[in-house]
C-alpha cells in the first residue's frame, strides 16, 4: 500500500524539546545496584558506577532522568541515603518488597547523572511524608551554605548545590497500590500545599503534579480536575503514565497504541485548559509524560499473584536487588517505542516532558549482567536515533494513508510520522511507523518549501523476525541497518516493511 505524507503546509507544532528525551532511575530491582552501580565490575569506576553503562546512557541520548521512584518514592527517606555510606540503614522497601541497602542516594545519582550529561528530575514522598520532608530535601539538595541542611550536604562531599529544577510531587497517588495513596481532593490539597511552600523557597521551581498512572483508571479525566484545581497556581506540569503490552496476541492494536497515546493527550489537555478557563487563569498546564513504555506488566502481576498464592506463611523474604520486571524486548516492541515517540514529538507543544521507564534492566533499554556484558535492547534504537536526529522545530505531516481496524482503538492509521526541521543547520528529519503486520508501505514526502537536496542517513528498525531480541547469548541479534531512499524534485521516497520504523534526515 501506499502512504502519501506532505509537509507542504504543515505548522509548527513547537521547538523540540530535549526534555521529551528523558528516562527513569528507580530503586527497584537491578536498575541501580547491578544495574548502573556495580563496584566490582571490571568496568567500575572510582565511584563503583559501570563505564560501560554510561557509555551506553550516553549513546541512547537521555536528558532528564527521574529519580528516584516510582512506587518506592512513596515509603523513601532521602536521608536514609545522605552521609557516610557504613553508616546508613537497610529499610525494607514495601513498594517491591525488597531490601533497599542505601549505598546509593541523592549525592551519588546526582554526580553519576552528571557523567553522562543529564538533568535530574527530583520526586518528594507524598506517601508516607509529607511538606517539612520535602522542604528539608529541597534545602538539602539545592541551598546555599549557612543552613543546617545545605552545610550537611557539603560536609557530604558536595560543595555546589545540585541545582534541581524540576520536582514530582508524589508518585501515582491515583493508585490503590500506591503506600499513602489518596483520593484526589486530599492529594491535590496536600499537593498544592507543598508546592506552595517549595515555591516559597524557590519560584523558579518546576513542580509536576500527579496525574494518572493510566488513562483507564477510573478516576482518569475527574482526577486531574479536581488535582488541578487545587494545584493549578502552584504547577507548571501534570503528570501522565502509559504502558502498552500486547493483549492475548493482539499485535494490530498493540502497533496501534500511538491512539492512545494520543487520546491520552487530548484528555488530560482538555481538563487543564477547562481548569484554566475555569480559573480565568493565564498560563498552560504542561503534560509531563513521565512514565511510558512497553510493559509486560499482566506477566508481573500473574507472577506476584503466584508467589503469594504459595506464601501462605507470610514467609516471603526481602531480597536486595532481586530480578524484577525484566522485561526482554522484541522488534515488535521496539517498532512501537518508535511509534510512541512519535506521538510524544507531535504534540510537543503540550507534552514538554517525558521519562522513558525506566533506563537500566527494569523495564529497560539497557540490559546489564553482573560481572558480564551490558547492551542494548531492541527498544533502544528508536529512542536513540529520535533523541540524535530531532532538533529544531516539530512538523506534523499531512498523511494519507488506508487503515485498519484494532479491537482496542478503533481504525489506526497504517502509518504514522512526524518531522523535525531545523532552519540553522539546514536539516530536515522524518521518523515513520508502519503498522501493518503484512504489508510493506511504499512512502513518499512532499517537502513542500523545504531547503534540502541530500539524505543524510537512514535508520530502520525491522526484522524478518519480529519477536527477535537482543539477549545475554546473542547481545547483537537485533540491530537497526540503512535502507534505501530516494530524494527528487521535493519528494522523498522509500519503502518501509510491514512491522517497521525508521528514521530518514536530509540536508
Ligand atoms: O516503572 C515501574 C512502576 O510503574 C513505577 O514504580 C510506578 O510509578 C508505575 O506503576
Amino acid at each position: 500500500f501506499t502512504a502519501a505524507l506532505s509537509l507542504a503546509s504543515s505548522p509548527v507544532v513547537a521547538p523540540v524539546n530535549r526534555r521529551l528525551f528523558g528516562s527513569f532511575v528507580e530503586h527497584l530491582g537491578r536498575c541501580v545496584y547491578d544495574g548502573l552501580y556495580e563496584p566490582g565490575h571490571p568496568t567500575a569506576d572510582a565511584d563503583g558506577f559501570r563505564t560501560d553503562v554510561i557509555e551506553l546512557v550516553r549513546e541512547l541520548g537521555v536528558s532528564t532522568i527521574r529519580y528516584p521512584g516510582g512506587n518506592f518514592v512513596s515509603g523513601y527517606k532521602w536521608e536514609d541515603g545522605v552521609g557516610p555510606r557504613e553508616e546508613r540503614p537497610r529499610r525494607r522497601d514495601l513498594a517491591w518488597h525488597s531490601t533497599e541497602t542505601n549505598q546509593i542516594g541523592l549525592d551519588e545519582f546526582a554526580r553519576w547523572a552528571k557523567t553522562v550529561d543529564a538533568e535530574v528530575m527530583l520526586a518528594v514522598n507524598l506517601g508516607t511524608r509529607g511538606i517539612a520532608e520535602a522542604l528539608d530535601l529541597l534545602e538539602y539538595a539545592n541551598g546555599h551554605p549557612g543552613t543546617e541542611l545545605a552545610d550537611r550536604r557539603i560536609a557530604n562531599g558536595t560543595t555546589e548545590p545540585h541545582a534541581i529544577r524540576m520536582w514530582c510531587l508524589g508518585n501515582e497517588m491515583d493508585g490503590p497500590w500506591q503506600v499513602g495513596h489518596l483520593d484526589a481532593d486530599a492529594y491535590g490539597r496536600l499537593a498544592a500545599r507543598t508546592a506552595a511552600a517549595m515555591r516559597m523557597a524557590d519560584p523558579a521551581l518546576e513542580l509536576v503534579a500527579c496525574g494518572s498512572s493510566d488513562s483507564g483508571m477510573p478516576t482518569f479525566g475527574a482526577w486531574e480536575r479536581t488535582v488541578l484545581a487545587h494545584t493549578y497556581d502552584y504547577v507548571g506540569y501534570i503528570s501522565c503514565h502509559a504502558y502498552y503490552e500486547p493483549y492475548d496476541g493482539d499485535y494490530a492494536s498493540f502497533l496501534a497504541s500511538g491512539l492512545d497515546v494520543q487520546r491520552f493527550v487530548d484528555s488530560v489537555v482538555a481538563a487543564a485548559d477547562e481548569v484554566r478557563a475555569e480559573r480565568g487563569g493565564e498560563k498552560d498546564i504542561m503534560l509531563s509524560f513521565d512514565e511510558w513504555n512497553v510493559w509486560y506488566h499482566k506477566d508481573q502481576l500473574d507472577e506476584e499473584a503466584a508467589i503469594a498464592a504459595a506464601d501462605t506463611a507470610g514467609a516471603r523474604d526481602w531480597p536486595v536487588a532481586p530480578r524484577l520486571l525484566e522485561d526482554v524486548y522484541s522488534v515488535l516492541d521496539g517498532v512501537v517505542v518508535g511509534s510512541i515517540l512519535i506521538r510524544l514529538l507531535a504534540n510537543a507543544d503540550r507534552v514538554t516532558s517525558a521519562s522513558l521507564a525506566q533506563l537500566v534492566n527494569v523495564i529497560a533499554p539497557i540490559t546489564t549482567e553482573p560481572g558480564g556484558p551490558a547492551w542494548r535492547q531492541t527498544t533502544f534504537f528508536p529512542f536513540a536515533a529520535t533523541s540524535r536526529l530531532a532538533s529544531g522545530v516539530v512538523l506534523r505531516p499531512d498523511v494519507t494513508v488506508a487503515t485498519t481496524p484494532t479491537s482496542r482503538y478503533g481504525d489506526a492509521p497504517l502509518v504514522d510520522a512526524v518531522a523535525t526541521w531545523d532552519t540553522e543547520a539546514g536539516a530536515l528529519a522524518i521518523f515513520a511507523v508502519n503498522r501493518s503486520l503484512d504489508s510493506e508501505a511504499v512512502v513518499t514526502i512532499d517537502l513542500g518549501d523545504l531547503d534540502v537536496t541530500t539524505v543524510a542517513e537512514t535508520v530502520l528498525l525491522a526484522d524478518d523476525d519480529i519477536h527477535a531480541r537482543n539477549t545475554l547469548a546473542d547481545p547483537e541479534r537485533v540491530t537497526t541497518t540503512g535502507m534505501p531512499c530516494t530524494l527528487q524534485d521535493g519528494v522523498l521516497s522509500f519503502t518501509l516493511p510491514a512491522v517497521s520504523w525508521a528514521a530518514v534526515s536530509a540536508a
